[in-house]
């Protein structure tokens, strides 16, 4: 597998490097850092202290970066005649820091002295790797596992008092592109979120992994206070408040946030004023993002799945249209409508999304779209970040009327996209349903605009697919963590391959894919890690 430099490692971090001259490029014994991306930590057990700053002076001499204490800026974990599990432990016990708490790969001292003959830190090898034994994991003090893959997480979140607290901390964190500190607030948020209790004193968080001090400092503030004077600094923070109303626009990272805001931009009205270069897509999303704020409903997503399962099947009668996203995982309400589109023929499928899109486009039910081709080049072995897949991130123009008299089960009754009469005539019928639900268009228009995301899988991906769009982000984020350190494996939304078979494991279902991976199937409605 590849190295991962870490390049926002080097100013996003959780614990303060001593070393903080190796960042400006400068190592302590006085030669240019030539690796920055990679920072080593050396464990002193069974290694003994002479040899461990023999080795830490020779590594800063070939131009490594080594770390005196373990924290995010470690991306390889060195040890000696120790096992995968016993470094871990020690980890833990001596440092404070789970072995969810850092995305570093444990590496047998093998690594470390070729890279030092070769002069560059070398790709890791299986040979290199320390073997973690999940046994050892499941069965060790913490009762609750550190990968969001293996805890249930519902939507019944006993503990939103904190989870929330910690939520701006995270989100405050992303605003500052600290991904590292992100990823701790988040996990934090997370573990707590999977509790079947609420935490009432500190003891109750005895055994719990992912609490760094920090959380653990934020939690306990608000158990002796009510409430956690650093978020409540935050949201008195105008920075946090307008790069968060920036970045909520369709369209808009943080890195345009941000720079809007330095502009001395505050809201959306005077971005709109600004006359600044904008890109197709932030222009829809500034022209849309009054309803786009509001909260997508259950049934508004159900309808467009009906709509969209309607126009694709005017094309292909067989396809499968899947409701995925955090509506998957039984959401009430969300920030669009995920949708996923296979057909059992594979290869039917291949340019659908062009002729459902202009047919939908010709009947006045889209408002902007941007489609995406097939971009894989072959599958890569490697996960990405993005998927490969043919895909529409979209908007929609959702009739105010179909919805409101719509009931759940008139949904396959009635057909939005059969022409005016079908449509007024089979719809007012429906005015008595029990399933009554409001489409909140803003203003006095008939319609409102909805966020939906249209991705269409080979029939042979689909499974991969789907486990990869019902999320939550931090559930397949731990996911991938799982399949890549415990399992030497690598999952991505189209595949899963196998480093040390070097072969790919093909899936029918989501199970398989759990079981691929020796793990307890988890259902959708409890992946809201
Ligand atoms: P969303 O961002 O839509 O999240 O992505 P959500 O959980 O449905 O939340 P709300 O309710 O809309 O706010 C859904 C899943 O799709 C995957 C992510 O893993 C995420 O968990 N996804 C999303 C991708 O794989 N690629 C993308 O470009 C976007
Ligand atoms: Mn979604």
């Amino acid at each position: 597998m590849a190295l991962m430099p870490r390049k926002k490692r080097c100013k996003d971090v959780a614990v303060t490097s001593v070393y903080d001259c190796s960042l400006d490029g400068n190592s302590p014994v006085g030669k240019k850092v030539k690796f920055g991306d990679f920072g080593v930590f050396l464990v002193e057990r069974r290694m003994g202290s002479s040899r461990r700053r023999f080795l830490t002076e020779l590594a800063w001499k070939k131009g490594f970066r080594v770390e005196e204490q373990m924290s995010d800026l470690v991306t390889h974990v060195v040890a000696e005649n120790n096992t995968g599990n016993e470094v871990l432990e020690l980890l833990e016990k001596q440092h404070g820091i789970c072995r969810d708490g850092f995305d570093a790969v444990l590496v047998d001292i093998a690594w470390f002295t070729e890279s030092m003959g070769a002069e560059r830190p070398l790709e890791v090898e299986n040979r290199h790797r320390l073997q973690v034994s999940t046994e050892a994991v499941a069965t060790s003090e913490a009762p609750i596992s550190s990968y969001a893959c293996q805890r249930r997480t519902t939507l019944r979140n006993k503990n939103m008092l904190f989870t929330e607290a910690l939520k701006v901390l995270a989100e405050s964190a992303e605003l500052s592109e600290s991904e590292g500190r992100y990823l701790a607030f988040s996990r934090a948020s997370s573990i707590l979120k999977s509790l079947p209790y609420t935490v009432t004193k500190m003891e109750d968080l005895q055994g719990i992994p992912n609490l760094g001090v920090h959380s653990r400092k934020v939690i306990k503030e608000i158990l002796e206070d009510g409430t956690c004077s650093e978020v409540g600094n935050i949201l008195q923070n105008e920075r946090y408040h307008t790069l968060k109303r920036f970045a909520s626009v369709f369209g808009v990272g943080v890195k345009t946030a941000d720079k809007w805001f330095r502009e001395g931009l505050r809201t959306v009205d005077e971005l709109r004023a600004s006359n600044g270069k904008l890109t197709k897509r932030q222009e829809a999303g500034l022209l849309y993002h009054n309803d786009l704020c509001v909260p997508v409903t259950r049934a508004e997503a159900d309808w467009i799945k009906h709509i969209v399962e309607r126009a694709v099947r005017r094309f292909l009668p067989d396809a499968i249209i899947t409701l995925t996203g955090g509506f998957r995982r039984g959401k009430e309400c969300g920030h669009d409508v995920d949708l996923l589109i296979t057909h059992p023929d594979e290869g039917k499928e291949e340019g659908i999304i062009y002729q459902v899109v202009n047919w939908m486009t010709t009947k006045g039910l889209i408002l902007y779209d941007d489609i995406m081709g097939n971009t894989s080049k072959g599958k890569s072995k490697e996960p990405e970040i993005f998927d490969h897949f043919e895909k529409c991130f979209s908007i929609f123009k959702l009739e105010k009327e179909l919805v409101n008299n719509l009931g759940a089960e008139t949904l396959s009754l009635c057909d939005p996209l059969a022409g005016n009469q079908t449509r007024g005539g089979g719809l007012t019928a429906a005015t008595e349903a029990s399933h009554q639900v409001t489409v909140v268009a803003t203003g006095d228009k008939a319609w409102k605009a909805v966020r939906v995301d249209l991705v269409v899988a080979p029939f042979s991906q689909y499974a991969y697919a789907l486990l990869g769009w019902t999320g939550s982000r931090l559930f397949e984020r731990d996911l991938r963590r799982y399949a890549k350190h415990l399992k030497n494996m690598s999952l991505s939304s189209h595949s899963l391959f196998d480093n040390e078979q070097n072969i790919y494991l093909p899936a029918t279902t989501e199970e398989e894919i759990f079981a691929h991976f020796g793990l307890e199937y988890i259902p959708p409605q409890e992946r809201n890690a």
